[in-house]
């Protein structure tokens, strides 16, 4: 089979991360979690005190900072000049000022650069916003995966139970979730949109197996492959 490149977007918390590692793991592709990248900006900015409204400062740091994604079997790993930082970047602190950072258009062109070198190779399938609209357009399967908020906030709010890392209540992620996707919709660099040729799933009453199994028939009706 020859090897095609994937593009999934979507809204925070629609699952696309589990759902793209488990369909490079059928496919023997490479994931890719873009929005890690933003984080790992992120985490730098606030190592180095700075606010995410300073656009100048931030830009110098991420133009400095080396981040390294690494393929591992349970996920991504991220490392930041050296550090390990695929569990800090999770927190609510990172979560709370990605949004605003990754709407800044120079860190924008600086990561989806690196993305693009990431995709020439084809074999990978690629999480994020804007990744079948801009940084994949050629991809040869585009996914927009979405979910209704309050399932996407159920989902997350179990998914921090289960990790004993529960912070908010139900109504708090509901409405955090609503806040980032404003802020991801309507962004004036790359905002959050379907790619017109991406297939829309909705996985408000899927399960995860249900969603890769349809993303799987996909690549085999498409690129003969799967
Ligand atoms: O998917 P996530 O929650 O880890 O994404 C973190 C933030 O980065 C979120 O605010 C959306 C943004 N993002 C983006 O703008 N473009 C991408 N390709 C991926 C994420």
């Amino acid at each position: 089979m020859d090897k095609f490149n994937i593009a999934i977007d979507g809204p925070a918390g629609a699952g696309k991360s589990t759902i793209a590692r488990l369909v490079a793991g059928a496919l023997g592709f490479v994931y890719v979690d873009t929005g890690a990248m933003y984080r790992a900006v992120t985490w730098k900015v606030q190592q180095e005190g700075l606010r995410p409204d300073q656009e100048s400062e931030i830009v110098a740091i991420a133009n400095r900072m080396r981040i390294e994604l690494i393929p591992r079997a349970e996920g991504q790993q991220v490392i930041v000049d050296d550090i390990d930082v695929t569990k800090a970047i999770r927190t609510t602190a990172i979560t709370d000022d990605v949004s605003q950072i990754a709407s800044i258009g120079a860190i924008r062109q600086l990561l989806v650069a690196m993305q693009k070198q990431m995709a020439i190779s084809k074999g990978v399938v690629m999480d994020g916003r804007d990744i079948g609209t801009h940084v994949m357009p050629d991809a040869e399967i585009k996914i927009f995966l979405t979910a209704s908020v309050s399932e996407r906030a159920e989902r997350r709010f179990k998914e921090m139970q289960s990790s004993g890392s529960c912070t908010m209540t139900l109504q708090e992620l509901e409405h955090d979730i609503a806040r980032r996707d404003q802020m991801d919709q309507e962004r004036e660099i790359s905002p959050l949109k379907r790619a017109h040729d991406a297939v829309l799933m909705d996985s408000t009453s899927m399960s995860i197996e249900e969603v890769v199994d349809e993303i799987l028939g996909l690549c085999k009706d498409k690129v003969g492959g799967g």
